[in-house]
């Protein structure tokens, strides 16, 4: 495919575009190979772990879409009734002029509402790692919102990235978070995160961040063990991924979904659990180094993701380790979610 140059404000990697047509990609290229690495080196360790950033293959996606619809899992419809009751007041707390970055870009209801109140905001960028989804998404917004600058980055943003240059003058920049995303990072990646979107927002810089709220642990548990079984295709289908792209040999089907609140650390915590012996295979990468074979017995389990749910307290705490300091905060009237308007505090 032909490549054109864009401007970017990077570490001196190569930024391209593609020529399609469509807002032009701030590409950050992202490692398609990382992916094996983390599952050798989480498969090798104890507890087994991987990290869910791996679930949103295309079918990930389309599967976690289908979990934001269901009744069990409150989140999605809690967060989007805050914002629609509040959009005024969000947008008031945005401000006029600003550039918008959002961490995944997602299924834009969220989105589409923000940008449709906002006032006259400058430009929006959608960071994403999945360059077919980002390219689709941006193209769709565009054609919404004629006026707006949009500016794709493709990036995994739970690592270093940077961001293009916007062709006007921002009064600020508001980076937006929703979904409680936040919660799948344990307490020292969200504030290492926290503080880089800090530092990439810069002085007066805000952040716009959903955060799930602590409640009873029947509607927790429900919310991530649906009766439909959802969430268990979900969290199995990251094992078909693994043998797709890494060339293991998961039976998904020795494998069970499980998903619990474990009270002391306010988080529900996803695992596949084996039913039954197996050893699976993981091929050595290119030509060096060596196949791994990893033993999974009755009971054992890999980790696959944290939800952490938040008091108010303890996600003020938390932000305010990132350098932000709270502007407002929305809830919904049960309590279940909040919404913030953080600013920086340097
Ligand atoms: C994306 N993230 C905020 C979801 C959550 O609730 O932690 C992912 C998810 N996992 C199972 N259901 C939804």
């Amino acid at each position: 495919m032909a490549v054109r140059r864009i401007s970017a404000e990077d570490h001196g990697a190569a930024v391209v575009a593609a020529t399609r047509p469509g807002p032009a990609l701030h590409d950050l290229h992202p490692r398609a190979d990382r992916l094996y690495d983390d599952v050798r080196a989480g498969l090798s360790t104890v507890p087994r772990k991987l990290p869910p950033k791996y679930f949103y293959d295309e079918a990930g996606a389309l599967l976690f879409d289908r979990i934001t619809r269901l009744d069990a899992y409150y989140p999605t419809r809690t967060e989007l009734s805050i914002l629609e009751r509040h959009i005024g007041e969000v947008a008031d707390a945005v401000g006029s002029n600003a550039r918008i970055v959002e961490l995944g870009s997602g299924s834009g209801v969220k989105t589409r509402l923000l940008l449709r109140h906002l006032r006259a905001p400058l430009s929006y960028l959608p960071v994403d790692i999945s360059r077919t989804q980002l390219h689709q998404f941006a193209v769709s917004l565009a054609g919404e919102f004629p006026a707006l600058e949009i500016q794709p980055v493709c990036a995994d943003y739970t690592r270093a990235w940077s961001l293009p240059r916007t062709s006007g003058d921002p009064a600020r920049t508001v980076a937006f978070f929703p979904g409680s995303s936040i919660g799948n990072f344990e307490v020292g990646d969200a504030v290492a995160l926290l503080t880089r979107v800090r530092k990439l927002c810069g002085p007066g810089g805000g952040l716009l961040v959903g955060a799930d709220l602590h409640k009873d642990r029947a509607t927790l548990e429900r919310a991530y063990n649906d009766p439909e079984g959802v969430t268990a295709e979900f969290n199995l289908n990251l094992l078909r991924r693994i043998n797709r792209e890494c060339g293991a040999d998961f039976d998904p089907g020795t494998f069970r979904h499980r998903a619990f609140y474990d009270e002391e650390h306010f988080r529900i915590e996803m695992r596949l659990v084996a039913a039954r012996r197996s050893v699976v295979k993981l091929p050595p990468r290119g030509k060096a180094g060596s196949a791994l074979a990893f033993e999974f017995r009755p009971g054992d389990h890999i980790t696959t993701e944290y939800s952490h749910k938040y008091t108010l307290a303890a996600f003020r705490a938390l932000a305010a380790s990132a350098g932000w300091a709270p502007e407002r905060v929305w809830t919904d009237e049960r309590r279940w979610f909040s919404v913030w308007m953080l600013r920086a505090t340097s």
